[in-house]
């Protein structure tokens, strides 16, 4: 196992649309340690292959072991994931990427997807996602056909996690000035959540 370098936006290979994985074998498997261990030590909730240099079909998405999460602290591996269907319904959201390290940036994803593919053995999988769970696989799928969340965020959101964290410091302040000093001011969202 070992920790690999993450590319950063720039690089052609996030560009490109990754091979459909047709070996399901040793090597697979030790690609797959050494994604989990790089989206580990990054940390991220998730990675796809292309993000380590590798055009294959191959994501992993770990959610962090915290109820404010869903199914927290699972992790799935999926090979040649699809989308299969999406929720008409959508929400913006916070996004960061491995890829574009340092930023963040707001993206309307819909609110629940089901994703299909095959784990490492070439066993057939389906995942119900929900929330920021869904949003993870959306994002990383997307890596898989050269697409960055940068993309996709609304114009004029994408901003350093220092000036992210700034906003909400001022938010939480102008909050705070508004309610009475007896409530609980709830922490702010941490903006260091990179998909
Ligand atoms: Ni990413």
């Amino acid at each position: 196992m070992a920790v690999r370098e993450i590319l950063q936006i720039g690089h052609p290979v996030l560009r490109q649309r990754s091979h459909k994985i047709a070996h399901f074998d040793a090597a697979l498997s030790s690609l797959v340690d050494d994604m989990i261990e790089t989206m580990h030590a990054a940390p991220g909730v998730g990675l796809a292959a292309p993000q380590i240099g590798v055009s294959r079909r191959l994501i992993v998405v770990e959610m962090p072991d915290d109820e404010d999460y869903p199914n927290p602290g699972e992790r799935w591996v999926v090979c040649n994931p699809e989308v299969v269907r999406t929720s008409r319904e959508t929400e913006p959201g916070q996004e960061g990427c491995l890829s574009v390290a340092g930023y963040v940036g707001m993206v309307e994803r819909p609110v629940s997807a089901i994703i299909r593919g095959q784990d490492i053995k070439g066993k057939k999988l389906r995942v119900k996602a929900e929330g920021f769970l869904a949003r993870a696989f959306l994002h990383e799928i997307d890596h898989l056909n050269g697409v960055l969340y940068v993309d996709r965020a609304e114009d004029g959101s994408v901003m350093t996690v220092k000036e992210y964290e700034q906003l909400l410091q001022e938010q939480a302040a102008e909050q705070e000035a508004d309610l009475a000093e007896e409530m609980e001011i709830e922490p702010a969202q941490d903006a260091r959540v990179h998909i």
